[in-house]
């Protein structure tokens, strides 16, 4: 199934307001749906890899069990932050939710599960957050060496903050 995500305010009915795959693209983010078993060997994972220039991979486990400062980390996961470069990762078990502002600054929830992969481009605010399943496989890719480092909220300043903004498409007049 295609990525699901909807915007974190409910509407006036409290029903969930669900946001298309091309709003995200208009975003800067990008998605792919892949074969999570077979990551070793996976060919469209090799191409996209090799046309967008990641050559860096690690593996992430988010459990209690296997990080270390388990709850510093998610708390700093959670901490609304842009990067200078892009974030990418591939769900290879369990879910989780990658929320990030929209145009109108609205957080818009991403929830991605085994076999989502998903790129957030720099500049971009976003947090992360476990679902009730409590467990999260992430593979993390980055072009060359990675860094990690976010730049928690307010960040209109920074050069990845500026242009993005500025990589926006404007909204539509209403
Ligand atoms: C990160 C995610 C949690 O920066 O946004 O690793
Ligand atoms: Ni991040």
């Amino acid at each position: 199934m295609a990525l699901e995500a909807w915007y974190m305010e409910e509407s006036s009915e409290d029903k969930k307001q669900f946001v298309p795959l091309r709003k995200l693209e208009e975003l800067g983010v990008l998605s792919w749906k892949l074969n999570p078993k077979n990551y070793e060997n996976d060919e469209e994972l090799r191409n996209i890899r090799e046309s967008r220039g990641y050559n860096y991979m690690d593996i992430l486990d988010i459990s209690p069990e296997k990080l270390e400062n388990y709850e510093e980390k998610v708390k700093n996961f959670y901490t609304e932050h842009i990067h200078a470069n892009e974030e990418i990762r591939y769900c290879l078990e369990g879910s989780g939710y990658f929320d990030v502002r929209d145009k109108e600054d609205r957080w818009v929830r991403i929830w991605i599960k085994e076999g989502d992969m998903i790129v957030l481009p720099s500049g971009i605010y976003h947090r992360l957050a476990l679902d009730t399943g409590n467990y999260l496989k992430l593979m993390r890719l980055f072009v060359e060496e990675p860094v990690w480092t976010p730049f928690n909220r307010p960040q209109e300043e920074h050069p990845a903050r500026k242009a993005y903004v500025s990589s926006l498409v404007p909204l539509e007049a209403h």
